[in-house]
Order: structure tokens, then C-alpha cells, then sequence
């Protein structure tokens, strides 16, 4: 999908979100992969009165056919097929591998790859990431919830994936989106030519496209959370995953050097510039940023998601804001001294994480950090820590989000959003693809969008 889509699925969810301040719950759920439950399967979720209706029911608490939303329009229910297209099947010969289909290595991302013993009748792995997958093994809710006499807490308690929850619903999508022990992404993958991974939370969450609408109804069963925690959860959360990685011993190296899936793609993998050219300056990217402390010809870190952590603490905590930053910092610089010393400093932002997590989850978003976190991230690219293209797709994103809560919070008329998501398409239209990035159209755009904010 092409990032500029994405603002289109903002237009879709108008004044869908209500703000909601409710506290998250504290302890992770286990995942659906990894819980006890039996997956039975896409089909027993598709008929006709349950989840298999072609358009939306009128009368009925969900939508009712979110099959067919997930089976046409989400790229999950391709993701077995793109194994066996071209493009699947060229990087599994590039890897050695004899066939990306029954490969654990792209199953564990692209299918509900649960133990066999867990496959129930209907499973089919061919499905992709079907229904359970996210929404957990429905051995045990899936009749009392069908015939519509247990509660959403009932449900939840026979093995119900908590998916409404920021904090649940990241550390879910994240082991695909993001990566964990068990789904495991390297530059080898991406070098056999893998897409490069990206996500943000509340973006991607309107993106899939969303296959439920948030309505009185919804509030009654679920607890609704605004768009900007779900944001700073998806942000702190992927920082988790990531320094996990880097500091994990068998995901954070690769022989002798650091394993490159955690650095910024574009660093290395940009075109020189020639010689005799009168124009060389456009390629030549470099800058210095102060957030990293190195100099010029050197990889360097993935480091967008601490960025957006940051200005998303500097809301709520700024000493851990301030920790975050030198932690960062350590992390650049440790990133020249080898795997050992930068599993060590990744492993010292773990603590940082949680705190982090624990943060967010106690704070209540208001009106007032709408503009507080807009004027934070045109800072940073002010001062020119957004120079790198995953920063500016994030920051992008964060826009999005912010925007979006703003809009569902009734604090923006209809000509203060048309204004702000014009200035907006800009900004997507800068990160629409690395080849032609430029950091000062970025730059340009952001500053627009500056511009489009009114005074709340
Ligand atoms: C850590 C999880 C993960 C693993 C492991 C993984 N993938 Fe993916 N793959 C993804 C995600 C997520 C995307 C979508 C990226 C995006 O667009 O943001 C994707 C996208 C793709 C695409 C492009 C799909 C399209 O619609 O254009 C192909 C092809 C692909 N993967 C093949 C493979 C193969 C082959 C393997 C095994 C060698 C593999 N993947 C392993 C997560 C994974
Ligand atoms: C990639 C993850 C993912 C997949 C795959 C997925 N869902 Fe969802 N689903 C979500 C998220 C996220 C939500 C929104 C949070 C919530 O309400 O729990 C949601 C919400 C729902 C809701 C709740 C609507 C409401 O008003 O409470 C239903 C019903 C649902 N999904 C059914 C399905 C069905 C049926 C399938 C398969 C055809 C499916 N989902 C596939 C992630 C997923
Ligand atoms: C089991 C692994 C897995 C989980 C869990 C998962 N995804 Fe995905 N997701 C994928 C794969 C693989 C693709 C790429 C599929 C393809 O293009 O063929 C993908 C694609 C997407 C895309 C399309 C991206 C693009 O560039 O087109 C969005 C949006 C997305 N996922 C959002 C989510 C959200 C939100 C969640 C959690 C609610 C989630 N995903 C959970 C594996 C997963
Ligand atoms: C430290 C530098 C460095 C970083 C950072 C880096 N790469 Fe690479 N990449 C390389 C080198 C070196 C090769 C091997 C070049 C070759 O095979 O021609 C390579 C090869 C590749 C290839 C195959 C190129 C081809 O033409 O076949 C892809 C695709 C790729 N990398 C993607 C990525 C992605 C995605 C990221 C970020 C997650 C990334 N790289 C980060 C240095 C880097």
C-alpha cells in the first residue's frame, strides 16, 4: 500500500472516537499464538449471520461483515498468498529456502502459524492471518458468543483476545509488524528482498482497513482509548521489541557486526553522489543531528521510535524524557563499539520502557498536547533530528494520529480539519517513497502543517 492511503482511512473514521481517559489494564495478555486455545479456523467465523454478511447489518452491535472487509480489502488475508507469488517465492530461493509456503520462517508472520495440536477442523493455514490470529483461538467463546449471551469480559475470559486495548493490541501486532524471538526479521530477509517494515499503531490500526465502528454501542461493551495514547503506546512498545532485539544474543548480531535490521535502511542504501555533477548536493543526505552524537559515514541506528517516545514523554514525565534521550545517545554511541557493548546499552533502555509504559497508561491526553506534541515534533525537525526517512514516515504518522483524536474529539470545525489534512497530504506526499526523499521538502511540509494548527 502506498503511505499516502493511509490519511484516507482518517476521512473514514470522522467523529467515530470519543476521547476516553480510562486507565489501560497493566499486565499483557497471552498472545493468541501462544495461548491454549484451539483455532478453529476463518470458516467458522464467515457465515452468513455471523461475521459473513456482505454489508453491514442494520440493528446489530458489530458490523457483521467484517469477513468480507478482511477477505477484500486487508492485506492479511493475502499475506499466505504473497508466499507463492513471485515476489515470495524469489526470496525464499534467495534464502535457500525450498518453498516460502511451508517455510516456519515466513509462516510465523504470514499465516496463524499455531501448533498443530491447535488446529481445529476448518484451520487452514492458507487463510493468512485470519480472524484468530489477532482476536485469539475461539474454541471456548466462540458458541456462547455466537448465540450473543455471554459479555465482552465473559469472552475475553474464554480466551477473547483483548484487541480494544492500545497495550494488547501492540504487543500483538508488533511481534508481525515489528518482530520478536519467534518472528524473527533480519537483514538477510531483507536483503533477499523482503519490503522494509513499518508501522505505527493508530495508523495502521484505520488502515487495515478497521472492520468496526466505534459507536455508542461499542462504548457500552469496550473501553474506548483516544487515538494519541494508542499512538505514544504503539510508539513505546515497538521501542521495547526493538531494544529486545538488538539485545537479544542471537537476533542482535549478525557473526561479527551488529544485525543491520535495526538500523536506518536509508543510511546505507541511498544513491552517491557522482562526481562532475552540478547537482551532487540532492544526494548527498548526510546532516548532523545532535540526537545521535556521530559524525559523518556512519550506519546508524533505526532510531524514529525514539524520537516520537520521547516527545510523546516530554508531555508526562520530562526526566524520563531526558533519561530516554542520553539512553539514546549511549545506544548511537555504543552502536561503534560492537554487538556486546550495544546489547548492553539496549539493555539498559528496558527499564526506561516499562517506566515509560507505566507513564502513558496513567496519563490522560487532553486538548492541550494536541498542539504541545505538533510544536514538540516541528522542534525536532527544526533542529534537524528529522532528517532520516523513517523518522519523517513516523512523524508523518503522528500527525495522522494527532489529527485524527483531534477530529474525534470535536476540538477541530470542519475547516480547521480540512485545512490541517491538506497540509497534511503534503507531508505524506514527502514520505512517499525513499528514492525521491529529500528532508528539506519534508522539512517544508511539516512547517505547513505548523502553520494549519489553529488555536485551540
Ligand atoms: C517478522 C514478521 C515477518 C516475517 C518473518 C516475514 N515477513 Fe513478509 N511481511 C511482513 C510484514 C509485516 C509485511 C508487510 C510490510 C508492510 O507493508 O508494512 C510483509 C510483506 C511481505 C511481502 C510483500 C507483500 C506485498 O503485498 O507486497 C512478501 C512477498 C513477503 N513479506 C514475503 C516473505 C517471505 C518469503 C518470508 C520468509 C522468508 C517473510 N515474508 C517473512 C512480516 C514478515
Ligand atoms: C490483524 C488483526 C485482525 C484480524 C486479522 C481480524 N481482526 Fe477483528 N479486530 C481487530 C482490531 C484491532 C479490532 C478493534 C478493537 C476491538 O474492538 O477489539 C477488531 C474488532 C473486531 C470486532 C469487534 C467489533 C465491535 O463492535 O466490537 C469484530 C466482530 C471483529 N473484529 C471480527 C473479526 C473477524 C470475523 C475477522 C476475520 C474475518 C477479524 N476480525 C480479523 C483486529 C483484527
Ligand atoms: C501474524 C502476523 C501479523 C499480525 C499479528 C498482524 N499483522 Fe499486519 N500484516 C502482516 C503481514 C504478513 C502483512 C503483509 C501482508 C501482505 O501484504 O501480503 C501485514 C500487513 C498489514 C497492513 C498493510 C500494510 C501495507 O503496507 O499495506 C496493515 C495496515 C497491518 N498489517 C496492520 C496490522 C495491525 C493494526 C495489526 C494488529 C491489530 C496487525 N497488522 C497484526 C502480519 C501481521
Ligand atoms: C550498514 C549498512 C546497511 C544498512 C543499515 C542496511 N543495509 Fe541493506 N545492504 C547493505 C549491504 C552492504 C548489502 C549488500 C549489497 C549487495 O548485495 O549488493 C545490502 C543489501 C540489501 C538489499 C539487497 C539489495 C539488492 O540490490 O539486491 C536489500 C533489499 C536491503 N539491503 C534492504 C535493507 C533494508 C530494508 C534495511 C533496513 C532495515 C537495510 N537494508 C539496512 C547494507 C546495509
Amino acid at each position: 500500500m502506498r503511505i499516502s492511503n493511509w490519511r484516507l482511512a482518517i476521512t473514514a473514521i470522522l467523529g467515530l472516537w470519543c476521547l476516553g481517559t480510562t486507565a489501560v489494564s497493566a499486565a499483557a495478555p497471552t498472545l493468541p499464538e501462544n495461548a491454549a486455545e484451539i483455532h478453529l479456523g476463518v470458516a467458522s467465523c464467515a457465515g452468513s449471520t455471523c461475521h459473513g454478511a456482505v454489508v453491514p447489518w442494520q440493528g446489530s452491535n458489530v458490523l457483521q461483515n467484517e469477513h468480507v472487509t478482511w477477505k477484500e480489502k486487508d492485506a492479511h488475508s493475502r499475506a499466505y498468498k504473497v508466499l507463492l507469488d513471485p515476489r515470495g517465492v524469489r526470496i525464499a530461493r534467495n534464502l535457500g529456502l525450498a518453498d516460502a509456503a511451508s517455510a516456519p520462517e515466513c509462516l510465523s508472520c504470514h499465516s496463524d502459524n499455531v501448533a498443530a495440536d491447535k488446529r481445529g477442523k476448518q484451520f487452514q493455514l492458507s487463510d493468512g492471518v485470519g480472524c484468530e490470529a489477532c482476536h485469539g483461538g475461539s474454541v471456548r467463546w466462540l458458541g456462547m458468543h455466537a448465540s450473543g449471551v455471554s459479555s465482552h469480559a465473559q469472552n475475553v475470559e474464554n480466551g477473547l483476545y483483548p484487541t480494544e486495548d492500545p497495550q494488547a493490541r501492540a504487543a500483538m501486532c508488533l511481534t508481525c509488524h515489528v518482530g520478536d524471538s519467534t518472528h524473527v526479521i533480519n537483514h538477510r530477509i531483507m536483503g533477499a528482498g523482503h519490503p522494509r517494515l513499518r508501522f505505527e499503531l493508530d495508523t495502521f490500526t484505520w488502515a487495515q482497513p478497521a472492520h468496526f465502528r466505534i459507536d455508542d454501542d461499542y462504548r457500552k461493551r469496550k473501553t474506548v482509548v483516544d487515538g494519541m495514547k494508542t499512538w505514544a503506546i504503539g510508539q513505546v512498545m515497538a521501542l521495547q521489541l526493538t531494544v529486545d532485539g538488538i539485545a537479544d544474543a542471537k537476533r542482535g548480531r549478525d557473526g561479527a557486526f551488529p544485525e543491520l535490521v535495526w538500523f536506518d535502511c536509508q543510511a546505507c542504501h541511498h544513491v552517491v553522489p557522482p562526481s562532475g555533477d552540478d547537482n551532487w548536493s540532492n544526494d548527498l543526505r548526510w546532516h548532523k543531528r545532535t540526537g545521535t552524537g556521530l559524525g559523518p559515514g556512519v550506519p546508524r541506528l533505526n532510531d524514529a521510535n525514539f524520537i516520537m517516545l520521547r516527545v510523546a514523554l516530554g508531555r508526562i514525565d520530562q526526566g524520563l524524557a531526558n533519561t530516554l534521550r542520553e539512553q539514546t545517545l549511549a545506544l548511537h554511541s555504543a552502536s561503534r563499539q560492537g554487538p556486546d557493548a550495544l546489547a548492553k546499552a539496549a539493555e539498559t533502555l528496558k527499564g526506561t520502557t516499562t517506566r515509560a509504559i507505566t507513564a502513558i497508561n496513567g496519563y490522560g491526553f487532553g486538548k492541550a498536547d494536541v498542539a504541545a506534541l505538533i510544536q514538540a515534533l516541528v522542534a525536532e525537525g527544526r533542529s534537524g533530528e528529522l532528517i532520516d526517512f523513517g523518522a519523517a514516515e513516523q512523524t508523518t504518522m503522528a500527525l495522522s494520529a494527532l489529527l485524527a483524536a483531534s477530529k474525534d474529539a470535536t476540538w477541530l470545525n470542519e475547516a480547521q480539519f480540512v485545512a490541517m489534512n491538506t497540509a497534511l497530504s503534503q507531508c505524506y506526499d514527502a514520505v512517499q517513497a525513499d528514492r525521491n526523499f529529500s528532508s528539506e521538502t519534508f522539512l517544508t511540509a511539516l512547517n505547513g502543517f505548523a502553520a494549519a494548527v489553529p488555536q485551540f
